[in-house]
């Protein structure tokens, strides 16, 4: 009934890691480019969820619209907008917010994870994200959103706002989305602890490759990633309880666009002395095209600025019939 709809977001909250391009900048480039309807959000109404310094959240908002284009995302077939500027999404998150029950809310491990002990002290936003989460998809009738292995929780929620809200309003306005949690890269998990997921607020920065750190960077990196002693197995099955080889297996394999299996058949039996050296130059045969791509278009932010208030058009023209609707459903 609805047709296909793709749409995800990324919070401008710091640099990109390659977690965030493996689990999502990559995988939304593969749907453009498959030819479906595509719709990218930097999430900045997500990202004041926890404290911004406002003079960088602009900063980081550029720079990842600037990532988003450098990975291939290509303003004129998808559409790439700011959240801010397409009201819709603050004014669906209202009801939504209406919708979820606080129990519901309670159960999100990502809000437990973020606000720590102190919940006492965490915003109302911080607590209330999955209600707006919910919104950017609706508000577009999204069908399907790529994310990675982290936002299957947030997605299940969304995908109960959109029964709840059908069922209490006797309607069948909003479609039930697909998570689409595929790949080897869905969880790219900390060079440092191999239980942690690889994250842009982690405060080591030797846990994650940016996208912006050079191929000396790189290289240390993952030479001084965490691993364990032995050479690395021939098959998948041997990297069972082995998270921290299992992490480097599958980012090369991400990387190469190959899978694990076809990686271990090259690799396996080598230590990583061997294997970390040749991550390491592939990582930055793959990332150095693209971060001197963003470079280069930061160096024009008005034309970034440009592209942006472009893609708000565009996706306001979606979103505000959707919400206009809803309000009539809901009796306003
Ligand atoms: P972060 O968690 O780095 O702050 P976001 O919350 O903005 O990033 O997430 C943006 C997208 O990147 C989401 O689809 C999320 O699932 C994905 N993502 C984030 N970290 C990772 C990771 N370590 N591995 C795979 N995907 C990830
Ligand atoms: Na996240």
């Amino acid at each position: 009934r609805h047709k296909p709809r793709v749409f995800s977001g990324v919070q401008p909250s710091g640099g990109l890691t390659l977690g965030n391009y493996l689990g999502a900048l990559k995988r939304f480039v593969e749907a453009q480019d498959s030819g479906t309807e595509t719709i990218y959000c930097i999430v900045d109404l997500h990202a004041i969820t926890v404290w911004q310094d406002p003079a960088k959240l602009t900063h980081a908002t550029r720079e990842l619209a600037a990532g988003f284009m450098a990975a291939g995302i290509d303003p004129a077939r998808s559409i790439l907008f700011n959240q801010s500027q397409v009201s819709a999404h603050a004014e669906m998150a209202w009801v939504f917010n209406c919708v979820a029950r606080m129990g519901w809310l309670n159960r999100m491990t990502q809000f437990k994870d973020k606000a720590g002990k102190n919940r006492e002290n965490a915003s109302v936003g911080l607590f209330a994200y999955p209600s707006l989460m919910a919104a950017d998809i609706m508000a577009y009738h999204a069908t399907h959103v790529p994310v990675g292995e982290d936002q299957k929780q947030h997605l299940e929620l969304t995908r109960d706002i959109a029964i709840k809200f059908n069922h209490d309003y006797g309607v069948d306005f909003f479609p039930v989305v697909e998570p689409v949690i595929e790949g080897v890269a869905t969880r790219v998990m900390s060079l440092r602890d191999g239980t942690k997921k690889m994250s842009k607020s982690d405060s080591s920065d030797m846990s994650r490759i940016n996208l912006t750190d050079d191929a000396d960077t790189i290289a240390q990196k993952f030479r001084k990633a965490r691993t364990d002693p032995e050479p690395l197995p021939e098959a998948v099955a041997g990297l069972e309880g082995r998270a921290e080889a299992r992490n480097l297996v599958n980012i090369y394999a991400a990387l190469a666009d190959t899978t694990p299996a076809a990686v271990l058949a090259e690799y396996g039996g080598q230590g990583f002395g061997a294997f970390k050296p040749a991550l390491a130059d592939l990582a930055v045969a793959k990332l150095s095209p693209l971060s001197a791509e963003m470079a280069r278009l930061m160096d024009d932010p008005a034309e970034i600025d440009r592209h942006l208030g472009a893609g708000a058009e565009r996706a306001a023209a979606i979103a505000h019939p959707i919400l206009e609707r809803m309000f009539e459903i809901v009796g306003m």
